[in-house]
């Protein structure tokens, strides 16, 4: 009897002791829920933008950097090629037009259900050779000239939300770049000053729906410029020419006038046009001085003026005037800065390794 009572407490305390162990390990592997600091699903920048938010972009990055692709993926609903859809590109030799890169781009934005924004049909850089050398009657000058428009927007069509159409015509000096110095135009001078409506009129032929635009920089720093290219814009449309869009560059500083800022972007509304920021940097150490990396002051300047631009776009364009921002490239490390004009800077809002800076924070504020 003695021993039937210990095995059977020995049973119950052993069963006791199992309950509680359970009960210990169920409040360590499974805490209850602390309402005090509710989930709150990470935010991206494309889920809370209230107009289209793009990068430009470039094939090797995105075949060779998983994290510039997933950013990209994550962030941005629109993108811009920076460089695969320009003339030496896409036309590298007469009449020989080669879409391999472009394309990867394309059906990458495709397959992601990003918008395509195409960059640029005319400019007087990124010029094929053959272009440069190029001799011929005006005749054959415009049949070029035509030709490319036409086949690049043909075959995209259906593709692309809009095009830059011409790019930079108007010069820092508010005049046509009708010179043979590295502000001049070899379109403007083989085809004279209006070939900028023509090259509109060529592009809507070739498709009647993507958007048209004229896309240029500095009108925030150059007021002379900003007017010479609203009276162009102008002077389009009152003539009936096709144009949808004006494309501000935005390559500013941490220490551009705000005021000048807000002014362009009023003055390129009163256009009735939609309006795109189309290439956003705003570079922290312009004076290009050595500088390993950015203080937190700088930091916080940028952020400040990233808010600035967002919120003036948003309060100054109308709904139905936004086309969209679109950042140039994604990362720190890949921008033109660094790589083109050859300064030490980091002018985007993704850092070296593509995680987020203050500024940012600033373009998430300045949806709200
Ligand atoms: C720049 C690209 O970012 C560089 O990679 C390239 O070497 C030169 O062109 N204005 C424009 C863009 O419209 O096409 C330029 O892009 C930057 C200035």
């Amino acid at each position: 009897m003695n021993k039937l009572i210990i095995f059977l407490s020995t049973i119950f305390a052993i069963m006791l002791l199992s309950v509680s162990c359970k009960k210990n390990i169920d409040t360590v592997q499974n805490p209850k829920p602390d309402n005090s600091t509710p989930f709150v699903p990470e935010q991206t920048l494309k889920e809370k933008a209230p107009f289209p938010i793009g990068a430009s972009i470039d094939p090797t990055h995105l075949k060779t950097n998983l994290r510039y692709k997933n950013v990209l993926i994550k962030e941005f609903n629109s993108i811009t090629p920076e460089n695969m859809m320009k003339m030496n590109m896409i036309q590298p030799a007469p009449n020989r037009f080669d879409y391999t890169k472009a394309d990867e781009l394309v059906n990458f934005a495709i397959q992601d259900k990003k918008r395509i924004h195409g960059h640029a049909l005319i400019w007087h850089e990124s010029l094929p050779t053959w272009v440069q050398n190029f001799q011929g009657d005006s005749l054959a000058w415009e049949n070029l000239f035509k030709t490319h428009i036409q086949t690049v927007v043909g075959y995209y069509k259906g593709k692309l939300a809009g095009w830059d159409v011409v790019n930079e015509a108007i010069g820092n000096d508010g005049g046509t770049r009708n010179d043979n110095t590295n502000q001049g135009s070899i379109w403007r001078r083989k085809l004279g000053a209006d070939y900028v409506a023509r090259a509109f009129l060529y592009a809507r032929q070739a498709d009647p729906d993507v958007l048209l635009f004229y896309n240029d920089y500095g009108q925030e720093s150059n007021p002379k410029k900003l007017q010479a290219i609203i009276s162009l814009v102008q002077d389009l449309k009152r003539r009936n020419i096709p144009i949808d869009g004006l494309g501000l560059q935005m390559h500013i500083d941490i220490n551009t006038s705000e005021a000048g800022i807000n002014y362009a972007i009023q003055e390129s509304v009163k256009t009735g046009l939609k309006i795109h920021i189309s290439e956003i940097d705003i570079a922290l150490n312009p004076s290009n001085s050595t500088l390993e990396k950015p203080t937190a002051e700088m930091l916080e300047r940028q952020r400040q003026k990233y808010l600035m631009v967002v919120r003036a776009y948003k309060n100054l364009v109308p709904k139905a005037q936004q086309y969209g921002i679109t950042q140039w490239n994604v990362g720190d490390a890949d921008s033109w800065i660094r790589s083109y004009l050859k300064r030490n800077d980091f002018p985007l809002i993704f850092d070296v390794n593509y995680d987020r800076k203050p500024s940012y924070y600033g373009v998430l504020e300045g949806f709200k």
